[in-house]
């Protein structure tokens, strides 16, 4: 079928998926952010809790972002991601300025090009492993989503536990579960904030080995947030932060 046979509104998003994609392919950075500052409104009165924050993402690249408890890398996250929307200056993500977005015309630019991983997996418990990786994939009109999802789980090494229930699976099985999710639908960007905060030591860091392996194997841009100092040494660049600002910008 043709795009132009497609309902109206599916046929802008579609549109605006492929100019994405193709878009994506050319661009220097896949990420830009300028002069962004976020300030919400708390009992004390108005609280900048960012402030005049700018930096570049290649698309590939793999960026650290570490920095003290209430720094700002979260709200910094959620931002890039276009989950909320800054107070002053822009994310450009994946060539589309977020900031004169609505809150769906955000989410067309996320589908299917960008992925999430948390500190606290977000599975849907009750349904199995399977079911976690398929359903993202069958929300992006994917085909055989079934075997995708078995291939993109066993490459985490869960090939074995594909019909548990999530519930069932211990914290670093569940987050592969989360990563296999993400990956599936072979995003442009990943975002990973506190992914192995939940985890002892050295299941942590098999989980944050599984992201940088994937990322060099996809070539998928991964953005970090971590308390671990040690996991920058697979990335390419380390953006400190403190108070809301940047402190250090630093290219390995
Ligand atoms: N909607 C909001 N209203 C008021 N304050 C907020 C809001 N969102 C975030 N903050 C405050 O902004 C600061 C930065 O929060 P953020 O979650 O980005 O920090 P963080 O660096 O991710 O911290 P952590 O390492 O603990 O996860 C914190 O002091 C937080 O309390
Ligand atoms: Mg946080």
């Amino acid at each position: 079928m043709s795009i132009l046979e497609l309902p109206a509104r599916v046929a802008v998003e579609t549109k605006l998926v492929i100019e994405i994609v193709s878009k994506s392919k050319k661009m220097d950075d896949c990420i830009v952010v300028s002069n962004l500052t976020k300030t919400v409104q708390a009992p004390e009165g108005p609280l900048t809790i960012l402030q005049d924050v700018g930096f570049n993402v290649k698309p590939g690249e793999a960026l650290v972002i570490t920095g003290e408890s209430g720094s700002g890398k979260t709200t910094l996250l959620g931002l890039m991601a276009g989950l909320d929307i800054a107070t002053q200056g822009e994310v450009v993500l994946l060539g589309e300025n977020l900031s004169n977005k609505n809150e769906e015309q955000r989410a067309a630019i996320r589908k299917g090009h960008v992925g999430f991983v948390f500190q606290s997996f977000h599975l849907v418990t009750g349904a199995t492993a399977l079911q976690n990786v398929m359903l993202p994939l069958e929300l992006s009109g994917q085909q055989n989503v079934l075997l995708l999802a078995e291939q993109v789980l066993s490459s985490v090494g869960l090939g074995h536990r594909l019909n548990t229930p999530v519930e069932h699976l211990s914290g670093g099985e569940q987050q592969r579960v989360a990563i296999a999710r993400a990956y599936a639908v072979e995003p442009a960007i990943l975002f990973a904030d506190e992914p192995t905060g939940n985890l002892d030591t050295r299941t942590g860091l098999q989980i944050s080995e599984l992201l940088f392996d994937l990322r060099d194997q996809a070539g998928t841009a991964l953005i970090l947030v971590t308390h671990e100092e040690r996991l920058t040494e697979r990335a390419e660049r380390q953006i400190k932060m403190s108070q809301g600002r940047i402190t250090d910008n630093i290219s390995f």
